[in-house]
């Protein structure tokens, strides 16, 4: 019998530099002999990513926005994560549901209860096995914003949204913190990746 793979996600406000470190957790899941399979939300899927391309750029109602990260999440979910983890696959996803807390409820004030639902509905009590929160102060993360090519819906937003969009992820992390684990963004890349190889070797 396969033993079902592991679900790991990262997160944190946009300018925090989770992105740079997807790579090393595959790789250092990789080297540990695991299928891995890298993957990203919104998107991941064909669907999902024709989804994605209508989140970042086009314009749209608050709700409409929470229910297409939902769709693009069920796809998501149907059509990959959970296949790969049944074939005994590990997961990495850049971003999941926490960022719809952080970003649809902390940012645009959408009521947690209407996450909470659709959460329930799509995900039947499915969760990451770990998450790593990238977290870094506002003015961090908006200089590295600032610094980079060409900003999207999300990216153009105030500085008090990510402020709020920062506290949602702490405020998740303070209510679970067995599953996400908070990472200081500011250190240097192989002091951050010492640690994420600790929390790793937790989980294999
Ligand atoms: P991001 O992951 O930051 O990609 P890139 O590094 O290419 O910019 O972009 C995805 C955006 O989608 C990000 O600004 C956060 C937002 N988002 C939500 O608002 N809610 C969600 O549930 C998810 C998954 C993402």
């Amino acid at each position: 019998m396969t033993t079902p793979g592991k679900f790991i996600t990262l997160e944190g406000v946009d300018g925090a530099g989770k992105s740079t470190h997807l790579g090393f957790v595959a790789d250092w899941l990789r080297r540990q002999g695991r299928e891995v399979v890298v993957t990203r939300e919104p998107g991941g899927t064909p669907l999902g990513e024709t989804l994605r391309e209508l989140l970042l750029h086009r314009e749209m109602d608050a709700d409409t926005e929470l229910l297409l990260m939902f769709a693009a999440r069920q796809e998501h979910l149907a059509g990959l994560i959970r296949p790969a983890l049944a074939r005994g696959a590990w997961v990495v996803s850049d971003r999941f549901t926490d960022a719809s807390y952080a970003y649809q409820c902390g940012g645009r004030g959408i009521a947690v209860e209407r996450i909470a639902a659709l959460e329930a509905w799509v995900q039947r009590g499915f969760a990451p096995d770990l998450t790593l929160l990238f977290d870094v102060p506002p003015e961090v993360a908006e200089a590295r914003r600032s610094a980079a090519r060409s900003a999207d819906r999300f990216e153009r937003e105030a500085d008090s949204f990510f402020s709020r969009v920062r506290k949602a992820y702490l405020d998740r992390a303070h209510a679970e913190p067995a599953r996400i684990r908070v990472l200081d963004a500011r250190h240097g890349i192989a002091e951050l990746q010492s640690e994420i190889g600790r929390l790793l070797r937790e989980l294999v």
